[in-house]
């Protein structure tokens, strides 16, 4: 009876279940076949579309990322305009299809004292003698190109590359204008946190195990004797801002404040540090496409499965006397058969000054007639497609930032001799970073370079720590991609956030403009915004109620103290 009873409450019970489960599933059926497709599309209507893009230095090196950005926005509907030194986008295969204003026929390092340039590459370079090599009265000359063009274009958004451009900047403020940052590293457009600090100073990079002194050093002095160096220049800056007729200012990152920065960098390669939402590492940006192996070099490459590359950028040489011992390097490891071939790219080296010098043996000379059957010289080379060969197992470079970038992203382990500005950072790094190791260009030494080499050829983790940042750097090179969203962003606040002015064009507050981004501690005021009337009246409760507690107890023990003595006192008296 029992039993019968139970089997058919079981059998009401999987019943039940069935019929849930009939219906659960009905219904789920139902709802399947009604999912929409969600629209991904930007409406940009009526979204400003003039961009001017400007730089001070121009050159490959800064032109190349910022021309990248601007050709998506170009693809999305966007008018750009570059106004750079130089006769970039003419005459380069990729960024052809953009406007240029030539602002001046030289670019790059050529726009320095050549003299000065020229010792700077020899000698001991430092931050002071890097401002000094360039001539700041160029200010008014740019600021007034770059005018001329924004009317002629009728401006939305200026993107300017950090390095000197301090007209860029003024010029957007001025005219009421948004404008965007770009820059290859964070280091000199916002103030970077105490540990992080660079060889250009006389730090390093990181000062994580750095003494005491060194971190008071790099924290305190070196920082008060560079705010020197940018009041005599903006001195020189505010007298010609003057003249123009626009507010001049003393701090050299007035008119960053509050803007979006882009950064041509990722974490991996850049120091970890946190970063405000207004600043936002993009990089790294490379071309989708590099110009292929000439006839001459593949055959090169695929006869010498152990070559090394050596090149110094587009930008800077070093002494003669160190390309000697370069040179002798090479041989050196070509006859210890630790590599196989060399394919050296002049570029910015006078190889004509080189053979006139009377201590050139012959061997070298006959490198230099590009005689020697294992060392392929070449003015230029196609450095990418170079290092893109799986027989190219070195990289003898400068560390300039595209090369840095371009390494990482073909996992080539680099030799670096540092010449000028960045490169020493980079240089620290990269081998921070464990693919790398770093040469000084005023002690070079054949033995310090072949054993070098021999190090990075031999031990693992040189091409292992490549690989890694060659993955890291693959996923980021989207990012260009997003740096083309985030100014398109910055383009379309301009329809909310602008008034129009009499003659119907359109002005924004810098200040505001970007508040999505903009932390809300930049509007409290100093005090406010870091708490510290919050934490300082919690100090004083907390210490308050130490005090109290502690003079309470003081003075109940002294109170039951003197009770207890009394009374024993007392009880000794009646024992008595
Ligand atoms: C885009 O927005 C504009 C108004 O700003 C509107 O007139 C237009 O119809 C929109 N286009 C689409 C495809 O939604
Ligand atoms: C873009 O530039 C072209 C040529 O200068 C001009 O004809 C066109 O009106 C511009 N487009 C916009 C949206 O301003
Ligand atoms: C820039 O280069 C292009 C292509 O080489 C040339 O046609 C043009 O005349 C040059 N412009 C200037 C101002 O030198
Ligand atoms: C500092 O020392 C620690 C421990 O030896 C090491 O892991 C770290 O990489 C060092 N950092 C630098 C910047 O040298
Ligand atoms: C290279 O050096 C030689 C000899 O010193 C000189 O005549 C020539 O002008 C130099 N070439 C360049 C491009 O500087
Ligand atoms: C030069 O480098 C060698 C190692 O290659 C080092 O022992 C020496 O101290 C360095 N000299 C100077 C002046 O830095």
């Amino acid at each position: 009876m029992l039993l019968k009873y139970s089997f058919s409450l079981f059998t009401l019970c999987r019943l039940i279940i069935f019929i849930l489960f009939f219906v659960h599933s009905a219904f789920e059926s139902q709802v399947s076949s009604q999912f929409i497709q969600r629209d991904p599309l930007l409406n940009r209507s009526n979204v400003p579309k003039n961009i001017l893009a400007t730089s001070y230095l121009g050159g490959g090196s800064h032109l190349a990322p910022m021309s990248e950005i601007l050709k998506i926005l170009m693809d999305r509907g966007y008018n750009v305009t570059l106004a750079a030194p130089g006769n970039f986008t003419a005459n380069s295969h990729s960024y052809r299809s953009i406007p240029q204003v030539i602002v001046s026929k030289k670019a790059g390092t050529e726009l320095g004292n050549q003299e000065l340039m020229k010792k700077m590459f020899l000698e001991e370079t430092n931050v002071r003698k890097f401002s000094g090599a360039f001539d700041h009265s160029a200010y008014t000359e740019y600021y007034k190109i770059y005018k001329q063009t924004a009317e002629e274009i009728n401006v939305d958004l200026f993107f300017c590359d950090i390095g000197m451009n301090f007209a860029c900047f003024d010029l957007a403020w001025e005219l009421k204008k948004p404008v965007v940052g770009f820059a290859s590293s964070p280091f000199f457009a916002v103030i970077p946190p105490p540990y992080k600090s660079d060889p250009i100073f006389g730090c390093h990079v990181s000062m994580e195990n750095e003494s005491f002194y060194e971190r008071f050093n790099c924290a305190i002095i070196k920082p008060l004797k560079l705010a020197w160096l940018f009041i005599s220049m903006a001195d020189n800056m505010n007298s010609q801002r003057v003249k123009l007729g626009i507010e001049s200012y003393w701090n050299p990152r007035a008119r960053m404040d509050n803007i979006l920065i882009l950064f041509d960098t990722f974490f991996g390669f850049e120091i970890p540090t946190a970063m405000l939402p207004l600043h936002q590492e993009i990089g790294p940006i490379l071309s989708d496409t590099y110009p292929d192996l000439t006839p001459a070099l593949d055959s090169f490459l695929n006869t010498h499965p152990r070559t090394m590359y050596f090149a110094l950028g587009t930008n800077v040489f070093t002494s003669p006397q160190n390309i000697a011992i370069l040179l002798k390097s090479c041989l050196e490891l070509i006859n210890h058969n630790i590599i196989d071939g060399v394919i050296w790219a002049t570029v910015k080296t006078n190889v004509t000054e080189l053979m006139s010098l009377s201590d050139v043996d012959s061997p070298i000379s006959d490198i230099l007639n590009n005689n020697y059957p294992h060392i392929h010289i070449t003015k230029f080379a196609p450095q990418f497609a170079i290092l893109s060969h799986e027989n190219t197992k070195v990289f003898l470079s400068h560390g300039g930032a595209s090369s840095s970038h371009e390494s990482m992203y073909t996992a080539t382990p680099m030799l670096i001799l540092p010449i000028m500005g960045d490169q020493f950072g980079n240089a620290e790094k990269l081998e921070l970073a464990g693919m790398a190791l770093r040469l000084s260009k005023l002690n070079l030494t054949v033995d310090d370079i072949v054993l070098k080499i021999k190090r990075l050829l031999s031990e693992e983790g040189f091409k292992k720590n490549a690989e890694r940042l060659q993955f890291v750097a693959k996923v980021n090179s989207k990012r260009k991609y997003r740096a083309a969203d985030l100014i398109e962003m910055v383009m379309n606040t301009i329809k909310y956030e602008s008034v129009k002015d009499e003659n119907g064009a359109l002005s924004v507050n810098n200040k505001a403009l970007l508040r999505d981004w903009i932390t809300p501690n930049t509007r409290m005021g100093f005090i406010r915004g870091n708490y510290i009337d919050v934490y300082s009246t919690f100090i004083v409760i907390l210490l308050a109620l130490v005090g109290g507690f502690g003079y309470v107890s003081f003075k109940t023990t002294k109170f039951l103290y003197a009770k207890y003595k009394g009374r024993t006192i007392n009880s000794k008296s009646k024992k008595e």
